[in-house]
């Protein structure tokens, strides 16, 4: 399993100014935090909770319809083309960066077992689009377009620039190299599915996007590409068992969730950076930035009361980060909680040449640079605590399917329970939904009349 570890959180060894008495803290929240896990175990079969993440390892039924899909189109495609964006493509990426070979884009299709390459497009930047679509021979490629309100402009402005393409190269079969991920019943995209005879998947219900990543929005991709989806469930269904446990003690998503909220509240830690030592997990970070900040940045708790809260999460990569963000969390405003997560085992042992032995550098002759990265990771993570900076650490025994769903998985209930903590509405968006709606405005959605009238009124004036 992977591990936390909380030692460098604590005031023994940072002092009661930066550091929580943890052992007095957890027996002071040990009901509270029962009193959750409990609560949100009873409420995640129960529709409008948004809870059904919760249940994303057991789902049999998605697990074979993908298995049966892949295997179905393997060989046809040399590219997978994913349109998507936030939640509908963060969790993707992040796990396809962690578990396919690194740069698996430019290994030869014998390199890739025969798999396709796969490619996100999460932006509309005009110029980034065309220049990946004139690359992509779109006719070999497998476009999945991922949506749950099946309206998102960004994902619905690509996917009719693509689909356009697909149909003036292949006709009537460019609908053979579309795959719809979005919602089972409503949307315009699932209306335009049906029509047009896509193969369609299914964001399940109440499951928000941010909390998608083992639904077929994350599953379907990472099957297309060879990556084993039985390895990720796996650890995904080991860790709810674990998190299912009700003593804090022993629930390292609890210990984090807490640590995160009294970092907070009580020392003003309200940033939270997520720094792994590995470059396979550097866009963990970015799929956990959008899980914490449309969770917890919320400006009315349950009860209605104002409150503006959530820390604002920061991703950073070990060690390259070390020589970028590290003298200002050392010295600047002592206001951050760092989470580094550590590999224990890389697949790769690396030797360094013992070249120069008689130099500055000969030292790191002989050693190996997984030595290096974790002595790294071991030397900020004490100068922090030096400098009286709070950490903690998640220790992977190694990256791979299993350990990566865990973790991710483990950080969704973390995010949950933080969530329960400040007493706010995890799952919804308000502040993500209003922008949305101010674009369809702009762009001269029907329906959206009042508010571009009231939109361009404003901007005359700012
Ligand atoms: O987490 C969320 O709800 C959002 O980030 C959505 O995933 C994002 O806005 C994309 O929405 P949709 O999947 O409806 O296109």
């Amino acid at each position: 399993m992977i591990t936390l570890d909380y030692r460098n959180a604590d005031s023994a060894i940072l002092g009661d100014e930066n550091g929580l008495r943890l052992e007095e803290e957890f027996a002071c929240y040990k009901d509270k935090i029962a009193n959750i896990i409990v609560d949100l175990n009873k409420r995640k079969d129960k529709l409008g909770q948004w809870l059904q993440w919760m249940n994303l390892g057991y789902n049999e039924e998605t697990l074979w319809y993908v298995k049966e899909y892949a295997a179905m189109v393997q060989g046809r495609f040399d590219n997978i083309l994913v349109l998507g964006i936030g939640g509908s493509a963060l969790g993707g990426i992040a796990v396809t960066e962690a578990l396919l070979k690194p740069f698996w884009n430019l290994l030869t299709q014998e390199q890739r077992n025969g798999f396709p390459r796969i490619f996100f497009l999460d932006n509309i930047d005009p110029d980034y689009m065309k220049s990946l679509l004139d690359t992509l021979d779109l006719s070999k490629t497998l476009v999945n377009v991922i949506t749950k309100s099946g309206s998102t402009a960004e994902t619905m402005s690509q996917f009719m620039i693509v689909k356009n393409i697909l149909e003036e190269e292949l006709g009537d079969n460019y609908r053979y190299n579309i795959v719809a991920t979005t919602d089972k019943k409503t949307g315009i995209l699932r209306q335009i599915a049906e029509q047009e005879g896509y193969k369609t998947f299914v964001v399940p219900d109440d499951v928000g996007g941010r909390f998608s990543v083992f639904s077929a929005v994350g599953l379907l991709p990472f099957a297309l590409v060879g990556i084993d989806i039985d390895e990720i469930v796996n650890g995904i269904k080991d860790m709810d068992l674990a998190l299912k446990n009700t003593d804090i003690k022993e629930n390292i998503a609890a210990q984090n969730a807490l640590i995160h909220y009294l970092m907070d509240v009580k020392k003003g830690k309200n940033l939270c950076v997520m720094m792994p030592y590995s470059s396979r997990l550097r866009y963990v970070s970015d799929w956990f930035v959008q899980l914490w900040a449309e969770s917890l940045g919320k400006n009315k708790d349950k009860d209605g009361n104002e409150v503006h809260v959530g820390p604002t999460p920061i991703r950073a990569l070990g060690a390259t980060d070390q020589h970028s963000q590290i003298q200002l969390y050392n010295e600047g405003p002592n206001n951050k909680l760092i989470n580094f997560i550590r590999v224990e085992e890389f697949d790769t042992t690396l030797e360094i040449p013992q070249i120069y032995e008689y130099t500055g550098i000969g030292y790191l002759g002989g050693k190996t640079v997984n030595q290096l990265i974790n002595a790294e990771a071991d030397s900020t993570r004490v100068t922090l605590a030096d400098y009286g900076r709070p950490s903690v650490t998640i220790r992977l025994p190694k990256v791979n399917g299993y350990f990566v769903g865990q973790l991710l998985y483990m950080l969704e209930v973390q995010t949950a329970i933080a969530g329960e903590l400040y007493n706010i509405d995890t799952f919804n968006q308000p502040g993500v939904e209003q922008a949305k709606n101010y674009t369809y405005a702009l762009m001269g959605r029907a329906g959206y009349e009042e508010s571009a009238h009231m939109l361009n009124e404003k901007m005359a004036k700012i």
